[in-house]
């Protein structure tokens, strides 16, 4: 296949360098202005990769997209007189909220959205380490991505493991729930993950889930709130020592990610008219701190 990853940043580069060598033709799109772009996993060789290459992306029988949300619309659209209408276009990144405006700029489509537990960190620009396995699932946004299941042995052939969820917007809602628990405290606080099991959270931590749980309900996402916070406490537990990806924009001062996901969870709390005071708190904070450097 002829394979576009938009945003080779850690994961994007870590699925560059698994299609190459599954076979396939990839090449990449970056800010970088370079045409070609090296990119070395772990301790294998490194590889080399064409950039922002019009006829590639004309070619693209798959563009990935794995930049960070609040980026997607911008790094889409000088791409898009360039993308074919058979193209299939996947967003794999944090968050939600980002399909309902591709879905607008490239409605003949095939759209899909894919969530993935793999680790990587990206070292230096040309370096990737892959620093935990993980699942990756994949399902259809529109009618015409529902019918792209084959994709499911195209990326576990490539990078395993791989499922193709029928219901995807279940396992991003799940995704969701857990960032909105775990990304903006640990970022307000500036703490590892496993900080928040400490009991001084515990109170804070149980309103914001208990509000989650009311939204997750209210949207039909079948999770209870038991299965929830198991599920809560089960990535703090396994990512103990990890520093969430908020808490990293924070402390690098970057644009963090909780409109797509606080955010997104507040947009459709009012759209059922249930009052989150401590996610609208949560998020209200971030934003204070967001807007904090512009004024210094
Ligand atoms: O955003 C993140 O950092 C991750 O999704 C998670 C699950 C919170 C672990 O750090």
């Amino acid at each position: 296949m002829n394979i576009v990853i938009l945003g080779p940043g850690a994961v994007g580069s870590l699925w560059a360098n698994a299609f190459l060598h599954a076979g396939h033709s990839v090449s990449l799109c970056s800010r970088q202005s370079a045409k070609q772009l090296s990119i070395q996993v772990d301790q294998y060789n490194a590889a080399l990769f064409a950039n922002n290459d019009k006829q590639s992306i004309q070619d693209a029988d798959l563009l990935l997209v794995t930049v960070k949300a609040p980026h997607v619309i911008t790094a889409l659209t000088p791409l898009l007189p360039q993308i074919s209408p058979d193209c299939m276009i996947m967003l794999m990144h944090n968050g939600m909220g980002t399909a309902e405006d591709v879905i607008e700029f490239l409605p003949n489509n095939p759209l899909l959205l894919a969530t993935t537990t793999h680790g990587a960190y990206r070292e230096s620009s040309q370096r990737v380490l892959h620093t935990g396995l993980g699942t990756t699932q994949l399902g259809g946004y529109n009618d015409k991505g529902k019918q792209c299941a084959f994709l499911e042995e195209v990326f576990q052939h490539a990078l395993p493991e791989v499922k193709w969820n029928h219901d995807i917007l279940h396992a991003l809602w799940h995704k969701l729930a857990i960032n909105c628990a775990i990304n903006p405290l640990t970022a307000i606080h500036q703490v590892t993950n496993g900080t928040l099991a400490q009991e001084e959270f515990s109170l804070l931590l149980s309103r914001v889930i208990d509000e989650v749980s009311q939204i997750l309900t209210a949207e039909e996402i079948r999770l209870s709130k038991k299965q929830l916070e198991d599920s809560i406490f089960k990535v703090i537990e396994l990512t103990a020592k990890n520093h969430s990806s908020m808490q990293q924009d924070v402390f690098h001062r970057r644009a963090t990610e909780i409109d797509f996901i606080t955010g997104y969870l507040l947009h459709k709390a009012k759209h059922h008219n249930i009052a989150a005071t401590e996610n609208t708190a949560l998020y209200q904070q971030i934003k204070q701190i967001e807007q904090s450097w512009n004024h210094e």
